[in-house]
């Protein structure tokens, strides 16, 4: 499958990070681009027991034969990108749009210090939105302006839309989630840009015919942090009762949780028209499956799970996380 998307199915945080990272070590990608809309995501994996975490690259860094891509609709943040590059020691392989938008210190400040953003939507206050605006109005720098930026700028488009030409495996790496989308979530509890799957192509630069697989991420139960409503959510103290009470990877914020949604999963079936779907998680809502590789080895209430999921959306389940390694899946792929 040369040209793979994921994107989130709730909102943000079903951990495609991991099973993105997990495909990145299985199918050893030429190309994984970023697409959504900047460092308001962080994708964390964790491989031999060391938890990594992304905000600008994407999660397959720990492969060093896969080129590190930002598309030209994805907000760049130049410190926090330059620190992942050193970090990931990825500067011979990380290529940034020259198009992308850049974050400056200003759109921080108005993102946490504006109540309309900060306490009514609840944004992650790294600067998103006021950038978002400012280059809806056309004011906004783009990585092209920024010396420090110049070794990784690349026309991002031109290398994936060749890459597939030599049928070359790419993966589309969508954040956020698709009811965060500022056109399909719910208003104004949103982020600033659509981040469902044709709003991540677009991001990168491939037209829909392009696409071979779309793979919707959900978690085995649902989370969100910040504002907005969130149907049948459970209370604090249920939330630590059942192991689902998570903090932000970016903001350290506690995420409000309530249990899987099926209206909302089919919802993003359609809107993203997923080809397939990965769960993760499910050793939090079954622990005896946890770290278990094999599907036929999953407890029968587990399975079952799983497979209510299949017949309400007509998809196959291909990937399951049973654990934080990324080693931790059942991959049901044929
Ligand atoms: P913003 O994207 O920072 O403007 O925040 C808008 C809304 O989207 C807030 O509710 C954030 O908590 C949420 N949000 C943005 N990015 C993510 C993410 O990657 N994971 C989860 N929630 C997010
Ligand atoms: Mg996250």
């Amino acid at each position: 499958m040369p040209c793979l998307v994921t994107v989130g199915g709730f909102y943000g945080d079903e951990g495609k990070g991991k099973i993105i990272a997990y495909l990145a070590k299985q199918d050893n990608p030429s190309i994984a681009v970023r697409g959504g809309v900047g460092p308001n995501a962080g994708h964390t994996f964790a491989f031999n027991g060391r938890t990594y975490k992304v905000r600008m690259l994407p999660s397959t860094a720990l492969n060093p034969s896969t080129r590190l891509l930002i598309g030209a609709g994805v907000l760049v943040n130049p410190k926090i990108l330059l620190d992942e590059i050193a970090a990931f020691k990825s500067d011979d392989r990380t290529f940034v749009d020259s198009q992308c938008g850049i974050i400056e210190q200003n759109h921080i400040g108005r993102d946490s210090t504006d109540s309309h953003l900060k306490s009514r939507v609840g944004t992650t206050g790294t600067g998103t939105g006021p950038a978002n605006a400012d280059r809806a109005l056309r004011t906004l720098k783009l990585a092209r302006d920024i010396p420090e930026l110049s070794l990784f700028i690349e026309d991002v488009s031109n290398s994936v839309n060749y890459a597939l030409d030599s049928r070359e495996n790419v993966i589309v790496e969508g954040t956020q989630g698709t009811f965060l989308s500022l056109f399909h979530g719910g208003y104004p509890y949103v982020t600033s840009k659509d981040v469902t799957a044709s709003g991540i192509c677009a991001d990168v630069g491939i037209g829909p015919k392009r696409v071979d697989e779309v793979l919707v991420v959900f978690k085995s139960y649902v989370t969100r942090v910040g504002g907005g409503p969130l149907q049948n959510e459970i209370s604090e103290e249920e939330a630590k009762k059942r192991g689902w009470l998570e903090f932000g990877s970016v903001t350290g914020r506690q995420r409000r949780s309530s249990p899987f949604d099926m209206e909302l999963a089919k919802k993003a079936v359609r809107i993203n028209s997923a080809t397939q779907l990965a769960v993760t998680k499910l050793d939090v809502l079954f622990p005896e499956s946890a770290g278990i590789r094999e599907y036929a080895k999953l407890p029968s209430t587990a399975r079952r799970f799983i497979e209510e999921i299949e017949g309400e959306t007509g998809l196959k389940v291909t990937l399951i996380g049973t654990g934080p390694d990324l080693d931790e899946i059942v991959d049901r792929r044929p």
